[in-house]
């Protein structure tokens, strides 16, 4: 059997944590909710790059109300290692129109919880409507800050996670499930 290259990177996962069904499903769920809630608003879906590409795909296809898309890129430093990590904003909003748009924060996971606490706030103070978020995954036990998503898919335990959009040192978001990492990749 010819070996490809999705092949290679499922021999580097532990195990499938979520399937590509149980995320059909999740996300199905997620857009009922939002659908229904925002019936009488002006959506902006934000998506968080890179690692919410997938799941803000599948969840637009799936919203029954009107919404216009944009995208933010963030990056943490110092997270969970070290207390008072900041975030940083790589590409920005350009937007006129915040006072206008009730913005949904579409994020792969939430861990510590800075990025999304930061990046609500953020939003806030520049104007928008309204700040909500949505999560597919989230570690609650790993929270160094207090923050809880309007949204949420699965919560997961404590263990780091692959696919669907997620990375560990750029690869594997391709992966159609979420999976667990072997030990032995990072220590490679
Ligand atoms: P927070 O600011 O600590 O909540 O971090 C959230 C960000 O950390 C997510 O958007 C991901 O990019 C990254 N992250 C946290 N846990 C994982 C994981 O298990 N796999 C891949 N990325 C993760
Ligand atoms: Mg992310």
């Amino acid at each position: 059997m010819k070996v490809t290259h999705k092949s290679q990177l499922d021999k580097d996962i532990a195990k499938v944590l979520i399937s590509e069904e149980e995320l059909d499903s999740t996300v199905t769920r997620l857009a009922e909710e939002i659908s229904r809630d925002y019936e009488d608003k002006n959506l902006l879906l934000l998506c968080i790059l890179k690692g919410s590409i997938v799941f803000c795909g599948d969840l637009m296809k799936k919203l029954t109300v009107p919404c216009e898309i944009d995208c933010m890129k963030v990056s943490s430093y110092g997270k969970s290692t070290v207390s008072g990590g900041r975030i940083n904003i790589i590409l920005d909003l350009q937007r006129t129109d915040l006072s206008e748009r009730d913005i949904l924060v579409v994020e792969d996971i939430i861990d510590s919880g800075r990025t999304l606490s930061y990046l609500t706030e953020y939003l806030s103070l520049n104007g928008a409507r309204s700040v909500k978020s949505v999560t597919l995954l989230d570690k609650p036990s790993r929270r160094e800050v207090d923050f809880v998503p309007d949204y949420r898919g699965l919560e997961i335990p404590d263990e780091f996670v692959v696919g669907y959009g997620l990375d560990y040192a750029e690869g594997y978001r391709t992966l159609p499930y979420v999976g667990v990492l072997k030990p032995e990749v990072y220590t490679k």
